[in-house]
């Protein structure tokens, strides 16, 4: 059945969805239309959903698009039985999502210190907000040298990120702000591939700081997290041991995470 919002509750608004792509068995991706009144900084999430038995049934998203552009990119992982994701990931074209236009998040600009390397840690979804980071002239006002890792299982998830480099290359002001400064290194964990490995073992034995020219060094390196939970814990263990303070909105550090949207 087609998906179109009919009633909208009060504080929401259905947004009309487009350019549907199935990454992976696990994955897609889609966009959605934006009001010109809808504003939010990049890296930050939206709560979104669809009206489920006639009531709305929300999870919070990040938003994989830059805050400059037209339309609104999610990033989305497919759950057999997962309450929103198994029904999310049958949209069509043309269908609406619910979305509380509110805005939030820590993996933004304002949370951080000014700093000359920025590293942006992701595993699977955990992309999302990078996405958008990555896609905004601010961050190459801020920082030298950017340098995004996406860990996933298997290879073919990595084509997201990937496509998105490309996309980058390819776009008609990005490549002049983007320069050379920005990094992708991919990693998988449960399939052979040419760079192999969690992250956290790549920053504790040494791969990551011959990958990236250098450790981590918080007098100079600023850092954002994304994943699952036991991943952000493992993360955020490694930052603190060196040295890294956390940051939040109130009061900007040296690092920030978030946890990935998972059901
Ligand atoms: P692994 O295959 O060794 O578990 P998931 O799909 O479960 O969210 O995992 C996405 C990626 O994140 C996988 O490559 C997984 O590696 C990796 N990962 C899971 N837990 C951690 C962690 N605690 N620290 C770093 N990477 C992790």
């Amino acid at each position: 059945m087609d998906q179109v919002v009919r009633t909208v509750p009060k504080g929401m608004a259905a947004f009309r969805v487009s350019n549907i792509h199935h990454w992976t068995d696990r994955t897609f991706s889609f966009d959605c239309e934006r009001p010109a009144s809808f504003r939010f900084r990049s890296g930050e999430f939206v709560m979104i959903g669809l009206m489920v038995d006639g009531k709305p049934l929300l999870r919070a998203y990040s938003i994989a698009s830059p805050s400059w552009d037209d339309e609104l990119e999610f990033y989305s992982i497919k759950v057999p039985d997962g309450p929103l994701t198994s029904r999310l990931q049958h949209l069509k074209e043309g269908d609406e999502i619910l979305i509380r236009p509110k805005p939030v998040g820590t993996l933004v600009h304002d949370a951080l210190l000014p700093g000359k390397r920025l590293f942006l840690f992701a595993t699977g979804t955990g992309i999302a907000p990078f996405a958008s980071v990555i896609r905004d002239p601010e961050t190459y006002d801020k920082f030298d040298h950017v340098i995004l890792t996406h860990t996933c299982r298997d290879v073919h998830e990595l084509d997201y990120g990937k496509h998105l480099m490309e996309e980058i290359r390819g776009h008609e002001f990005l490549p002049e702000i983007v320069g050379d400064k920005l990094t992708l290194i991919s990693t998988t964990t449960r399939e052979t591939s040419d760079h192999m490995g969690r992250m956290t073992d790549w920053i504790r034995d040494g791969r990551l700081a011959e990958a990236a020219g250098g450790g981590l060094d918080p007098a100079t390196d600023r850092v954002m997290i994304c994943g699952s939970m036991d991943m952000l814990k493992d993360h955020k263990a490694i930052c603190e041991e060196l040295g890294f303070v956390e940051g939040s909105n109130s009061e900007p550090g040296q690092f920030v995470i978030e946890k990935a949207f998972v059901d």
